[in-house]
Parts: structure tokens; C-alpha cells; sequence
């Protein structure tokens, strides 16, 4: 199975180059970018932080990734719409949470659009008062370095202050699911 889709070029007056009847609508391009973007697997996170109030945030992120060895920097980014976004981007510190293969329930908590995710986890405060889940594969605390803008999201870049790992299988996610690791 191949795919293959290219946006339409935009000219100055907003028209686009190519008049064929079957170019793709902008809803059509857009998914097939992200089932693109899907073939990409990746780990699954929860990063935490504390809002203006101290109140514990957290969300489920996949766009984790290294950056830097020394200094020690990490990335992700982060929907402009989330409703953690002023928590996370104000500065400050934060968690990333690597969960593991048996953890999809505290991913799928996490991805709630403001639900009470730390009434159903255990978790304590850690350095900074940053809320520390009990739980996981490994774990980063950061220090917000810089944001970056990047369209509909901002990528936050995040110095590496300390980590641990438990190690265990990880939670993998491809093509809008998540997957276990097939045995080496
Ligand atoms: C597997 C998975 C990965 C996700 N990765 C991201 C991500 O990298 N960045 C992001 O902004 N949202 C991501 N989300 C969506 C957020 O977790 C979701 O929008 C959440 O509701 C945001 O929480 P909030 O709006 O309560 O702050 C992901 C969701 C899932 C299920």
C-alpha cells in the first residue's frame, strides 16, 4: 500500500496552482498528514508541572524526544489549545514520565481533557514541588530552557536536572494505537 499527497501550492491571491476537480479538501490533507506522521512510533509520556495556583497538571505526550547529551536537553511540544499550556509554558519545571507497556490506563487518564488525573494516581512532590507519578519506566526532571514557537503547537526544550530509570517493557504508539514490543 503507497500513498502519496502534496499540498496544494498557494498563490498570492490565495488560489491554489492546481485546478483539477480532485484535489484533496484541506480535512482530507490534514489526516493523511497525521496517518503519515502515525507510521513514526514512539514511546508514550505523561509530563507534569504545577500552575500559577500549585495545583498539579499533567498531560499524556508523545512528541518527547532527545536533543542533547551535554548539555543534557530534552524536547516536546505542546497543543496551544491544552488547557495546561499557560501551566507548562509560564517557566519553571517540569516531569516526563515514561510509561510502561501495562500503563495505556494512565496514558488514556492523562489525555482527558481536563479530568482529575492526579485523584486517580499515586504520586507525591518531588524537587520544585513538581508532581512525581509513583510508577514508571523512567523519569526526567527538567527545567523549562526555552520555548519555541511551531505553528498550532510550542516546542518546549527542557535541561535534564535529574533522571531515573525502573526500566520494563515501554508503551509503544503507531498509527493511532498503542502496541506492545514484539519479542527481540
Ligand atoms: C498517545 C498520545 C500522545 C499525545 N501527545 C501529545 C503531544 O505530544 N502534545 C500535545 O499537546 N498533546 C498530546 N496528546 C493530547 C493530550 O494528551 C490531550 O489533548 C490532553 O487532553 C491535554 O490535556 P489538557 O487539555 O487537560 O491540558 C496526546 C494524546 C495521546 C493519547
Amino acid at each position: 500500500m503507497a500513498a502519496k499527497m502534496k499540498f496544494a501550492q498557494k498563490m498570492n491571491d490565495g488560489m491554489t496552482t492546481d485546478s483539477s476537480p480532485t484535489i484533496p479538501s484541506p480535512a482530507e490533507q490534514s489526516r493523511a498528514l497525521r496517518d503519515t506522521l502515525g507510521q513514526f512510533a514512539t514511546g508514550v509520556t505523561v509530563v507534569t508541572c504545577r500552575d500559577a495556583a500549585g495545583q498539579p497538571v499533567g498531560m499524556t505526550v508523545n512528541s518527547f524526544n532527545s536533543v542533547s547529551l551535554d548539555p543534557a536537553l530534552v524536547l516536546w511540544s505542546i497543543d496551544r489549545q491544552a488547557l495546561g499550556y499557560d501551566a507548562f509554558t509560564r517557566g519553571g519545571h517540569f516531569a516526563v514520565h515514561v510509561l510502561k507497556a501495562d500503563q495505556q490506563h494512565i496514558s488514556n487518564l492523562f489525555a482527558g481533557r481536563g479530568a482529575d488525573k492526579f485523584g486517580q494516581v499515586h504520586w507525591h512532590a518531588g524537587p520544585d514541588q513538581v508532581p512525581l507519578l509513583e510508577d514508571c519506566a523512567a523519569r526526567f526532571h527538567c527545567r523549562l530552557a526555552q520555548c519555541v514557537e511551531g505553528g498550532d503547537h510550542t516546542i518546549l526544550l527542557g535541561e535534564v536536572l535529574e533522571f531515573s530509570a525502573d526500566g520494563g517493557e515501554p508503551l509503544v504508539f503507531h498509527r493511532g494505537r498503542y502496541r506492545a514490543l514484539a519479542g527481540d
